[in-house]
């Protein structure tokens, strides 16, 4: 299979060479001085520049279309400097990258369930997930990323990416408010934590959430008031079947409760490989939610807070609630908060006045799966290698050895029994991989 993207062009008569990376994105080389390049990105986003692209790819007069190791032959003769490339925007072309055969895959994963990939790479690059979205092509694709929404219920028979496109970099910064792009293999709390070390705040509400920088807009992690999209720009993706890089603004990605176009109607269609936050040194706190409020009283809260001290309020709390991922396995919640009716909803709380509960959109309520678990008396529940976590009974957990059949068996008991007792499905918010 051959690719659309990316393409390689120069322009005849001058020395400036472009790859065309999707439909609305080229990067050129510019010649400076006699031994340099200047790397500069273009994003189509007005019409002359969309018109521009579009004659590149079309490759008539002056522009003359290119292979990959003909322009590759081209820009080698040149050193890059200024490239300054986002994370994993390394020039072409890559380093080779290889398969790993029968790549156990259980340790790259936060719930350890153990489960192996038939071939698996690491992803550094773009030019790493163009090589691998062409190459055994006849294998299906499975992206990991962090691992730690994942149960692996059995070998996966394909190709699997293992994320690992590394890089932060600020791009943008008016005095208080800044724009960074970081690479979609960065460990989410490594870079909530590098953020608030340089004074960029807003991220602090989701300090030790585990996983990935790179998944976390697929489900728009949240936690304590914040959600991911409230801090987000853009993000560039590249397409599993033209290679395209494209960039998703807020309204692209369709963000909602655990929710994203990642999937919905864009489900396995792409590779986020970088995300961009805004950030501001002068970020609004929210410390709303009751436990924060109350950890920060503990702590002695009559100064004034910092957005640090909100990170390890948050930190202590999802501590002492939520296992540590590199001691008991597990994928943090399970189950998502079902969203009922109000009737519904009405009809649970005539039984049960004390319910867990919170307003959604469109009259609806949201319950908290947390509580009808542990209500339905499943909290602290222990069966064999795997049981639901005594301090938050949201949590299943591995305490080693268990299969993705076993916390599979015990997950679908649980839904039967609280369907039962309160006539709510709850849903898993885990990704259910070979199930
Ligand atoms: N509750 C119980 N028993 C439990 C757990 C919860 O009664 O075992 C009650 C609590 O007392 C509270 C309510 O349920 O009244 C909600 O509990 P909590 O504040 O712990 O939050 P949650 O709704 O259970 C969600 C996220 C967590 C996130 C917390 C804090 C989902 C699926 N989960 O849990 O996210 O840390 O809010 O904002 O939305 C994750 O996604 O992996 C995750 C841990």
């Amino acid at each position: 299979m051959s690719m659309d993207f990316p393409q390689f062009r120069k322009l005849e008569g001058a020395q400036n060479l472009y790859v065309i990376e999707g439909p609305k994105h080229v990067t050129e080389w510019q010649p400076m001085g006699k031994s340099n390049w200047v790397m500069h990105q273009h994003f189509a986003s007005d019409y002359p520049r969309y018109q521009w692209v579009t004659e590149l790819l079309q490759g008539e007069d002056p522009v003359r279309i290119l292979t990959a190791d003909a322009w590759e032959q081209l820009r080698s003769e040149r050193s890059v400097t200024s490239a300054d490339p986002a994370p994993g925007r390394t020039p072409w072309p890559p380093t080779p990258s290889s398969w790993r055969e029968e790549a156990p895959v259980g340790p790259l994963t936060t719930f350890g369930a153990a489960a192996h990939a038939q071939c698996l790479a690491e992803m550094a690059s773009d030019a790493d997930v163009r090589w691998a979205l062409q190459d055994r092509v006849e294998l299906p694709l499975m992206v990991l990323g962090g691992g730690s929404n994942l149960l692996m219920h059995q070998d996966w028979a394909g190709r699997m990416l293992h994320m690992n496109i590394r890089g932060v970099q600020k791009i943008a910064d008016d005095g208080d408010a800044v724009e960074v792009v970081v690479g979609a293999g960065e460990s989410w709390h490594g870079w909530v934590m590098h953020a608030l070390d340089a004074g960029w705040n807003g991220l602090e509400n989701l300090a030790l959430i585990p996983g990935s920088v790179g998944a976390s807009p697929m489900q728009n992690i949240g936690a304590y008031g914040v959600e991911v999209k409230d801090r987000f720009a853009w993000l560039e993706a590249i397409h599993r079947d033209t290679g395209a890089l494209e960039r998703f603004d807020s309204k692209r990605c369709a963000f909602g409760y655990r929710d994203s176009v990642f999937k919905q109607a864009e489900k396995d269609k792409w590779v986020i490989v970088r995300v961009a936050f805004s950030l501001e040194r002068t970020a609004p706190l929210n410390t709303q939610y009751g436990a924060i409020q109350s950890e920060l009283q503990s702590r002695g809260g009559d100064h004034d807070t910092t957005h640090r001290q909100v990170a390890e309020a948050v930190i202590t709390i999802r501590q002492s609630k939520l296992p540590d991922p590199s001691e008991i396995g597990n994928a943090g919640s399970f189950f998502k908060n079902p969203v009922v009716s109000r009737d519904a909803f009405e009809r649970i709380q005539r039984n049960h006045p004390e319910v867990a509960h919170y307003p959604a959109p469109e009259g609806r309520v949201k319950l908290a799966a947390g509580w009808l678990i542990d209500r339905a008396g499943w909290k602290g529940h222990r069966r064999g290698t795997c049981g639901v976590h005594d301090g938050q009974a949201l949590v299943l957990v591995n305490y080693g050895g268990a299969t993705g059949a076993e916390i599979w068996a015990l997950a679908l008991d649980i839904m039967e029994d609280v369907e039962g007792k309160y006539g709510v499905r709850l849903e898993p918010e885990v990704n259910q991989i070979g199930l």
